[in-house]
């Protein structure tokens, strides 16, 4: 097992990771935490998965466990999906020693977490993550949200969870398609901080799965997230960095209509396009370039989008209907590890390099 902690003042915690390593330490984590009951939020495909779990895990903690199944999916991230949660809270008696855990994707731990972060103003929640990606991006950090139809994770709050149990088991269930999405985030702690690491990640190979190597690579992508969030908890300038991709990212997914592609394969799509305007506007070596685009595309998959011209592109970009404003902070690549934040970057700008993009990448994206 390897182990990290999240240095906060006040609000620090432990992230272990390791192949069965649950049974052990999840049990110790809930008995630190004195907490009366303990709620697990999950959705119907983990339930399915792994029936009651958790319930299992704990059920010589000496503390009553309760289950609240959601139903799954990206499209579900959203208020009416949430409040499902406080009815669950309320139909309990749920109190402020009531603890979450939150047993599931990154869907499931934004929205447990959002609900623990305001349900009688605060409670307590774990994360034990079951995708690659909550694995090495969701989990930690403490962003948590909900969509709103017009803009991705636009409702949420800071809440930094109690504890990260990192059961490696669970990818073993994973879909690949999943997995590849998950090693996105993983690849982009490497992008945007350390080049070392990304060339680590190229002398391995995802699937077959190999513990070992995950264990390593899920250990140094959290390590990095965790020393960018312990520097700027509420994304006040540096944290900013870790969106590399998602502008576009969040675009594809917003415009595409939620769940259509995964989270991480419209990050990853988003990520290709940032290094090539990095590399388009000399910031980025070409022989950079070759290698972040060779290895990204090998695992990416295609992405359509329908009927985008510049003024869907500029008004989803600002998540604003009626946009004045013309331009956004966009993340850039300096070097292969090493990102930086272009403010007031003009949209228009990057609508002209976007459509440049698409002409170069017809395989990965296709605009209709
Ligand atoms: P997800 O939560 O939708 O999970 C992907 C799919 O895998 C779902 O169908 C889920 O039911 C299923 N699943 C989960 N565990 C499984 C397992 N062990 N075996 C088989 N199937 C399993 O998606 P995700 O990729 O985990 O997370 C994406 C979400 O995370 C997005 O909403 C994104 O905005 C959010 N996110 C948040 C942060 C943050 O800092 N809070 C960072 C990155 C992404
Ligand atoms: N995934 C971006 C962040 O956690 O800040």
């Amino acid at each position: 097992m390897k182990t990290l902690k999240v240095n906060l003042p006040g609000r620090e915690y432990q992230i272990d990771i390791g192949l069965n390593i649950l049974d052990k330490q999840l049990p110790e984590a809930v008995k630190l935490n004195t907490a009366e009951q303990v709620v697990v939020v999950t959705n119907t495909t983990v339930h399915e998965l792994y029936p009651d779990f958790i319930s299992n895990v704990l059920a010589n903690s000496g503390v009553k466990v309760s289950t609240c199944i959601l139903p799954d999916g990206e499209k579900y991230k959203n208020l009416e999906t949430l409040s499902l949660i406080f009815d669950f809270l309320m139909n309990i008696s749920a109190n402020r020693q009531t603890l979450l855990i939150a047993f599931g994707g990154g869907v499931i731990g934004d929205m447990a977490g959002f609900a623990a972060s305001t349900f009688v103003r605060g409670i307590p929640f774990i994360q034990v993550p079951t995708t690659l990606l909550a694995d090495v991006d969701s989990s930690v950090g403490g962003k948590t949200a909900v969509n709103h139809p017009a803009g991705k994770n636009t409702i949420g709050s800071f809440k930094q969870p109690e504890y990260v149990c990192i059961e490696l088991a669970f990818l073993k269930t994973l879909p690949s398609r999943e997995l590849k999405a998950g090693y996105m985030e993983l690849l982009k702690h490497g992008l945007i901080q350390d080049a070392e690491f990304f060339n680590f990640t190229q002398q391995n190979t995802l699937e077959p799965l190999n513990f070992d190597y995950l264990k390593e690579a899920i250990f140094r992508s959290c390590e990095i997230k965790g020393r960018v969030v312990e520097q700027d908890e509420t994304e006040k300038g540096l944290r900013a960095n870790l969106n590399f991709g998602h502008t576009l990212g969040h675009l594809i997914e917003t415009h595409a209509g939620y769940g259509k592609y995964l989270h991480g394969e419209a990050v990853g799509t988003g990520m290709l396009f940032a290094a090539f305007v990095s590399w388009r506007w000399n910031e980025l070596e070409q022989n950079e370039w070759e290698l972040i685009s060779n290895s990204l595309t090998q695992i990416m998959l295609p992405v359509k989008l329908l009927k985008l011209d510049y003024e869907t592109f500029r008004n989803l970009i600002l998540h604003d209907k009626k946009a004045q404003k013309q331009a956004v902070n966009f993340i850039l690549l300096k070097n292969l590890g090493e990102s930086f934040i272009l403010k007031e970057t003009s949209v228009e700008k990057l609508w002209d390099e976007f459509k440049l993009f698409a002409q170069k990448f017809p395989e990965i994206i296709s605009l209709e």
